[in-house]
């Protein structure tokens, strides 16, 4: 049998276990920001081939099943698979789960899906170029990648957590080096195991996309509503600063 590639990324989020399962699972951004955002800005899903790369506990594959859509989870994590397995099993959703490294997803045709959602992973991967060059093999032609991820300019850079310092209205960013750190090794925020992070300039992430065949349709900087920063406190500051970049790219036709 074929074994999954191992780097750097997929051998920290192993080690992980299953702590990120919990902590998404808790996330107030996530659960009340990022992942309703996301699944509103990709529109309707009905009928797509989509692919969930680097899926996590499968909370996007659910939905995404549940929405009508024919849906293909994959992640490095052993942990997160067999949970997404098992979630998707228990609620009679029916999700294809692979464990593979995002850089090489043997097994998996070409030109098989519709979209690939990359939520909140591009950034932890080691091999960018990889990652990209596999999403695009994958995507029939005309297809459509979505990221979201930690917006590069507002990530921090990174000698408290990311940056993020203050308390409610008054919590802020502080940026001291845009361009350095590049990785680091840091438990997520309310989490104990390091993970390693990795931060990319926008305009590594621009470069990466065209080589990779792919055009920018649309970035989108999403903004926390005034109802969602009065129901959430760790919402108020997305009032303020775009902490999540969102982009939609399309593979060039040939
Ligand atoms: C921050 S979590 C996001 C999970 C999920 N997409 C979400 O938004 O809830 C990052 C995920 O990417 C996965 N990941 C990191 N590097 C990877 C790689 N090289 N190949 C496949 N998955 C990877 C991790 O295991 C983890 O589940």
């Amino acid at each position: 049998m074929q074994e999954m590639k191992q780097d750097s990324s997929t051998l920290s989020w192993n080690a992980m276990g299953d702590e990120w399962l919990t902590l998404a699972q808790t996330g107030e951004s996530r659960m009340r920001f990022i992942m309703p955002h996301m699944l509103r800005y990709m529109g309707d899903v009905r009928g797509l081939h989509i692919l969930d790369l680097g899926c996590g506990e499968g909370g996007y594959s659910r939905a995404m099943s549940a929405m009508g859509a024919f849906v293909t989870a994959v992640d490095c994590s052993a942990a997160a698979i067999r949970y997404a397995q098992e979630q998707a099993q228990r609620e009679g959703l029916t999700i294809t789960h692979n464990l593979r490294n995002s850089n090489d997803l043997f097994g998996i045709p070409d030109a098989s899906f519709d979209v690939v959602l990359s939520s909140m992973m591009l950034m932890d991967v080691e091999d960018l170029a990889g990652t990209l060059r596999e999403a695009v093999r994958v995507l029939k032609p005309g297809g459509r990648v979505f990221v979201s991820m930690l917006h590069p300019c507002f990530d921090g850079n990174h000698e408290r957590g990311i940056g993020r310092q203050g308390q409610g209205e008054s919590r802020e960013v502080v940026v001291k080096n845009y361009f350095e750190p590049r990785e680091w090794d840091a438990p997520l925020p309310n989490g104990t195991t390091s993970v390693i992070w990795r931060h990319r300039t926008l305009s590594e992430y621009v470069k990466a996309f065209l080589a990779a065949g792919l055009t920018i349709a649309d970035m989108h900087e999403p903004r926390a509503t005034q109802e969602e920063a009065e129901n959430f406190r760790s919402l108020t500051m997305i009032r303020r600063i775009p902490l999540f970049l969102y982009w939609e790219l399309r593979k060039i036709s040939c």
